[in-house]
């Protein structure tokens, strides 16, 4: 009966609430996600307070409407997992607290995530296989561009950004410009249609100094575009967001250059909400292809935040028998 075993994954740790059913095999059930997109564009930005209110408001509704849309019985649900870290601490504790008094309700254990183990195992969801460790990730996010290493149960950061994040680099440029919040998709979208080489952005990190450490910096890219909207008339919005996506991309690609020569890694996980960038994807699979390293990309509906990814990252410690106490706390840091 071991391959009926389903996680319930709960996910808040930002501004969207999201319940999974997810079984071993990583298929996920039903899944449920509210997004909070239209109520944080109006301020261009995500207001921590509001998130964890709207978290309270639709938390309960989304956990029945999972349970009410999958046929799953409720006695092969064998455990809650959440995110406790790191993130928003109010949106934090509104999932968390759902979660405690779920297994309190059905007598079954909680497990913690950490946010960022839930983004790598986002590739995995309704795959067939998954890469055997050591394998390198990378997380690309509104709050994070992290490189994991994955060797023996451990993750290991290997690589950090030094300012801003990715995702919050797109999201700030795109509030400059005025696109909506948030600012990766509607760059995205205005990209499509520009053309590359008008504008001139800088290659970050190529000074003797940086050129070898497995380190991001995106807010030089952010003052440069700054600099060109104060001093150009007439701008391309598309060119130039064309531009700026594509040398946000060859940074990550050169550190991602390096960071496979640290090791003889058996695959590469690209996830997070930018591994949504349809100019990333490609050069991901490019990458892969060069460097004959398989490639984990999650699909599309899996690379914002959601419950499923969550549910999935916990089978592990589920089958270890390593569970959280029901007063475990949330943090705003890394825990786990
Ligand atoms: O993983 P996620 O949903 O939340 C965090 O954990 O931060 O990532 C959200 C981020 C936002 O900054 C958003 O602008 C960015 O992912 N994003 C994208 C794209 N879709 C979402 N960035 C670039 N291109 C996209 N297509
Ligand atoms: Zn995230």
């Amino acid at each position: 009966m071991k391959d009926k075993d389903v996680i319930l994954g709960i996910e808040t740790s930002c501004d969207d609430t999201s319940i999974a059913l997810v079984d071993r095999n990583f298929s996920v059930l039903g899944m449920e996600t509210v997004s909070q997109d239209s109520v944080h564009k109006l301020f261009g930005g995500v207001i921590p307070e509001i998130a964890a209110r709207n978290h309270i408001a639709w938390i309960i509704p989304a956990i029945h409407k999972v349970m009410e849309k999958t046929d799953v019985d409720k006695k092969h649900i064998k455990a809650v997992a959440v995110t406790t870290s790191p993130g928003l601490v109010g949106s934090l504790l509104v999932g968390t607290a759902a979660a405690k008094g779920l297994c309190s309700g059905w007598n079954i254990p909680l497990i913690s995530v950490n946010h960022l183990h839930g983004h790598i195992y986002s590739a995995f969801l309704n795959e067939p296989e998954i890469p055997r460790e050591p394998f390198l990730s990378l997380v690309v996010s509104g709050g994070h561009t992290s490189l994991i290493s994955v060797k023996n149960n451990t993750f290991r950061i290997i690589g950090e950004t030094m300012d801003d994040a990715a995702g919050e680099a797109f999201d700030k440029v795109a509030k400059m410009i005025g696109l909506p919040y948030p600012g990766g998709p509607a760059i995205d979208a205005v990209a499509k249609k520009g053309r590359l080489g008008n504008y001139k952005l800088p290659r970050l990190l190529t000074s003797p100094k940086y050129r070898k450490k497995t380190l991001f910096s995106f807010s030089g890219m952010k003052t440069a575009v700054k600099k060109i909207l104060s001093e150009e008339e007439n701008i391309s919005v598309s060119d130039l967001m064309a531009e700026f996506q594509d040398k946000v991309t060859e940074l990550i690609e050169r550190k991602l250059e390096l960071a496979i020569t640290l090791n003889k890694w058996n695959g590469l996980v690209v996830a997070g909400g930018v591994s949504a960038n349809s100019v990333l994807r490609k050069k991901m699979q490019n990458f892969s292809k060069k460097h004959e390293i398989p490639l984990y990309m999650p699909e599309l509906k899996f690379c914002g935040d959601n419950g499923a990814m969550i549910a999935a990252a916990a089978f592990k410690r589920y089958d270890s028998g390593s569970f959280s106490s029901l007063d475990c706390d949330v943090s705003s840091e890394s825990l786990n």
